[in-house]
């Protein structure tokens, strides 16, 4: 048995777990988060310099956070594992020059993991997932990532090689929520209050484009969808789309979802895996969830999404890729570096 602090750092929250690794499985004793969406709201988006402000005041008050839901001392901490690639680069210094130096203090062991690596190991963090049984679980599994930064097709192959199978040419699915939200006058980010929206509007009120939609192409367009939003409204007027704003939210959202659930089963059963796996921020919504569990039935996928709070940028799965990892003797030294290099 052994205590990892997991760090995640790359974006926007600063966020720190506590994980007892245990002979077959794992346990996440906490998992903390400071959301630093208030900071970056005013400005319509998240700026890199105020992000590594707030990860450099908020990383010990989330670490003792994070002790003291565990109910445990910094020293019973054995391991250390943060996220060294990718992200922007002054938010990830704070977490690897923090990990690192807690590391040398504590006299522990520190790998750095890359946070897309960590995202499909959200998965391993799930109370249900024993620790060796999910190891060839992740070798059959294709993982659409969707976040704010990152919507890619990631299939895992043995020994915790990566083949990238698909990902965007231009906006990420989150930014597409986004960007589209700030066009229809909703707040940053816009994820979340589209999807409120659209459960009360009609997802067939207008026929948004789906765009790559070709029978052997797995990349992802989203950019000429916010220009779709604005030269709708630009041709209905402002009054219409007040007026219609629930209809045109779930319309823009059924778009979304129906081409990434639709790509995700595709690249599963081309690919012959067992598993489909749904992960990062956009995986909250609702009707994502739904599309993507419909067709992984009907293809007779396994699907899997965590809960959010390990859907979303966290501490817990940083450390479980590592624990997998390491139980599979493929944590060593060099980690680090092979991160920083990415591994797809
Ligand atoms: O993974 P995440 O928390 O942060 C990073 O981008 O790394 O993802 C944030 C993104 C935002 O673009 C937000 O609008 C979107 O996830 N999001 C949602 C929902 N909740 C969050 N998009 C659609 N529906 C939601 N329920
Ligand atoms: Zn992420």
């Amino acid at each position: 048995m052994s205590l990892w602090l997991g760090i995640e750092s790359s974006c926007d929250d600063t966020a720190c777990a506590v994980l007892r690794e245990n002979k077959d499985s794992i346990e996440v004793l906490s998992n903390c988060l400071y959301s630093q969406i208030d900071e970056h709201k005013a400005w319509g988006g998240i700026v890199p310099e105020l992000a590594s402000r707030a990860h450099l005041e908020k990383i010990v008050p989330v670490l003792e956070q994070a002790l003291t839901e565990a109910k445990i001392n910094i020293e019973e901490i054995k391991q250390i594992a943060f996220t060294c690639s990718p992200g922007l680069m002054g938010s990830l210094l704070v977490g690897a020059n923090f990990a690192q130096g807690l590391a040398k203090d504590l006299n522990v062991e520190c790998h750095g993991i890359n946070h897309l690596e960590g995202h499909i190991y959200s998965v391993g963090a799930l109370p249900a997932t024993p620790l060796l049984k999910s190891t060839p679980l992740l070798q059959s599994t294709i993982s659409l990532i969707v976040s704010g930064g990152h919507t890619e097709l990631v299939l895992a192959k043995p020994n915790f090689e990566y083949v990238s199978i698909g990902k965007t040419r231009d906006d990420a699915a989150g930014e597409a929520f986004d960007k589209s939200g700030k066009i229809l006058g909703l707040g940053y980010p816009a994820g979340v209050e589209i999807s409120n929206l659209a459960k009360s509007g009609d997802k067939n009120f207008h026929e948004f484009p789906r765009a790559l939609n070709e029978a052997n192409s797995f990349d992802f367009s989203f950019s000429g969808l916010k220009t779709a939003v604005l030269r709708y409204v630009q041709a209905k007027g402002e009054e219409f789309a007040k007026e219609h704003i629930a209809d045109i939210c779930a319309s823009l959202q059924e778009a979304i979802a129906d081409i990434l659930s639709l790509k995700a089963v595709k690249a599963a059963e081309k690919h012959g895996v067992e598993n489909l796996v749904l992960c990062g921020g956009v995986s909250a919504n609702y009707r994502l969830r739904e599309l993507m569990a419909k067709r992984a039935e009907k293809s007779g996928l396994n699907f899997i999404c965590p809960p959010p709070p390990l859907c979303t940028d966290n501490g817990a799965m940083i450390a479980a890729a590592a624990i997998f990892r390491k139980q599979a003797g493929m944590l060593t030294k060099n980690n680090e570096v092979k991160a920083w290099n990415d591994l797809w």
